[in-house]
Order: C-alpha cells, then sequence, then structure tokens
C-alpha cells in the first residue's frame, strides 16, 4: 500500500521553542495520528531493519517505543525495553548520558538479551546521538551484536550519527 511519491516529511511539524527558547521541535505526533502515514513510515523503517537481519528489536523510551512496537510486530520479532530509571523490576543494568538539553540515564534488565543476539535499536529521533550512544553501550554491556540503529527523523546538523559505530537508518533527515 505504499505510494513512493508520498513525501512522509508532510506529516512532521517543526514547533519553535520547545521545550526551551531557541529549539525547534520536530513533533512526530501529526505522523502517528495519521493512519496511513503511520502504516507507510513503519512500512519503509522495516525494510531497512530486515536487512540487518535482527534476532530483536530494542525500543528506547518513550518516543522510540511508539516505532519500535509496531515494527516488531511486523517483522516477527520480539523487543527489548530500554526505559528511563526505576521503570523496569529485576536485576537491571544502568547507563548514564548527556541529551541535548539535559542529562538522563536508561536501564536494561540484565537478563534482556541472549549472548550475540543481533539487535537493531529503534528511536523517534537521532539529535546530538547521545541516547542512541548510551543505548548502544547499554545493549553491548549485557552481550547485544548491535546490528543497526533506526530512527524516523534525523537532524543531521548536530552530527549525532557520527557518535555512533554502527549502520544507521533514518526515514526524513533535516539539514
Ligand atoms: C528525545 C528523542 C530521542 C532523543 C534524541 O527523547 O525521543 O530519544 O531525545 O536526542 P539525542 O540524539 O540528542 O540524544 P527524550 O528523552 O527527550 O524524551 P521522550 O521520552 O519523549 O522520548
Ligand atoms: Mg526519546
Amino acid at each position: 500500500m505504499d505510494n513512493p511519491a508520498l513525501d512522509l516529511k508532510r506529516y512532521i511539524r517543526g514547533i519553535p521553542d520547545f521545550p526551551k527558547p531557541g529549539i525547534l521541535f520536530y513533533d512526530i505526533s501529526t505522523l502517528l495520528r495519521d493512519a496511513d502515514a503511520w502504516q507507510i513510515a513503519t512500512a519503509r523503517i522495516a525494510r531497512a531493519v530486515a536487512a540487518w537481519q535482527p534476532d530483536i528489536l530494542a525500543g528506547i523510551e518513550s518516543r522510540g517505543f511508539l516505532m519500535a512496537a509496531p515494527l516488531a510486530t511486523r517483522l516477527g520479532l520480539g523487543l527489548v525495553m530500554l526505559r528511563k530509571p526505576g521503570k523496569l523490576p529485576g536485576e537491571t543494568v544502568t547507563l548514564n548520558y548527556d541529551l541535548e538539553y539535559g542529562s538522563d540515564s536508561l536501564q536494561i534488565q540484565a537478563d534482556a538479551i541472549k549472548p550475540g543476539q543481533r539487535v537493531v535499536v529503534v528511536d523517534d529521533l537521532l539529535a546530538t546521538g547521545g541516547t542512541l550512544a548510551a543505548s548502544i553501550s547499554l545493549l553491548r554491556k549485557v552481550g547485544a551484536e548491535v546490528v543497526g540503529a533506526s530512527m524516523v527523523i534525523e537532524l543531521s546538523f548536530l552530527g549525532g550519527r557520527s557518535r555512533l559505530d554502527v549502520p544507521v537508518h533514518t526515514l526524513l533527515t533535516y539539514d
């Protein structure tokens, strides 16, 4: 059902001065609200992710979950959650990282990944790359082989891609 001529940027809006003055926030809410646009975005991303032949996907809380879950079901794969601190039960492993605006931590369940499993990490947006770099380190700490990273939006002027040492696929790039 994909229409290759459909420009999905039509469904993304830039909201000025959010969450802080001077930041232009690229909002995926308007893409998610549109059933066809969300379906097409998921289908296009799924093609790129499938080429890496992952065993399982890892989604980054919170907006990353919105893309990781439909991708996992479409590809017939399981899903592991990378969550903000204090949300996951059982033994967890933590990594701290710097954000575009502030700092944060991510956790994973210590037994989430079987040794050597091929993992693709999924988020909505690549900005500075801090979140993705931390997620990749965290996944490696628990034994994953990270074979790729997939985001809907890339803010290429922030250079996040250069911080990542895995293949990266992004659907929509803003320079
Ligand atoms: C946003 C976005 C990415 C991250 C990108 O998440 O969803 O996860 O920042 O920034 P970076 O490349 O500079 O690290 P955020 O933590 O703001 O909140 P969320 O819970 O809404 O996903
Ligand atoms: Mg996020």
